[in-house]
């Protein structure tokens, strides 16, 4: 059994993947439930992730994404949109979601709702797109995460046109925005990135402890 160590040596941002293996139902099931489970402030999940499968959509999205191969030879393809919209009443469907799950009248949330409304209230519109878009990297770093545990390759790639994206996908009538993605499949043996040795700051540098 790997440990968690061994799974964060073993991943790498793959650069080539084997367009003919598939990740199974299972463990895109796992992958999916991993990225829900994702923390996120105040639990809102202000996001989707939108997970592209058609091929004639994903060789559109390379174009936009300066050709890099991952977007289309990979089994999937993982785009985490923010929520530039968030609103009040998305603030009540989450106040919502606690009520059933938790089996509380929603009356008893109303502290937590205005506070929380209030908080978005006070955000420009460049500031929400902002906050949201940081949530959508913690779920991305859950995805990379539970990919590598399952011995599933992935790439998160920040090197695409957002608005060429959003444009391709629709989503500005979604309220949604691509701000991050990820390829993952299964790398193609001949991809030497995986060879390469791990480049990381040494931890006297990295951390300070106070
Ligand atoms: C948010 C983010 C965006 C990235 N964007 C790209 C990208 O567009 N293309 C790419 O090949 N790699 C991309 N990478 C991969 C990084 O270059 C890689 O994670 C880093 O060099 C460390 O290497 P490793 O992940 O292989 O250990 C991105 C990584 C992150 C976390």
């Amino acid at each position: 059994m790997s440990t968690l160590l061994d799974n964060l040596n073993w991943r790498y941002a793959t650069k080539k993947y084997d367009a003919a293996k598939k990740i199974s139902a299972t463990d895109l099931n796992t992958l999916k439930e991993a990225v829900r489970l994702s923390a996120s402030s105040y639990g809102l999940q202000p996001y989707k992730i939108v997970i592209v499968e058609n091929p004639e959509l994903r060789e559109q999205l390379k174009g936009a994404a300066y050709g890099q191969t991952p977007i289309t030879d990979a089994s999937h393809l993982f785009i985490f949109a923010n929520d530039f919209n968030l609103d009040a009443e998305s603030v009540d469907h989450y106040m919502e979601n606690i009520s059933e799950t938790r089996g509380v009248p929603v009356e008893a949330l109303n502290g937590l709702s205005d506070m929380i409304k209030g908080q978005i209230a006070g955000l420009s519109s460049d500031a929400k797109n902002n906050w949201t878009s940081k949530q959508t990297y913690i779920a991305l770093g859950t995805l990379l995460s539970a990919a590598a545990e399952l011995k599933i390759d992935a790439t998160p790639m920040e090197g695409f046109n957002p608005a060429a994206f959003n444009e391709i996908l629709g989503f500005d009538k979604l309220g949604l925005n691509a701000a991050v993605i990820a390829a993952v499949g299964y790398r193609d043996n001949e991809d030497d990135t995986q060879h390469y040795k791990k480049v990381r700051k040494p931890q006297e540098e990295l951390f300070i402890t106070l």
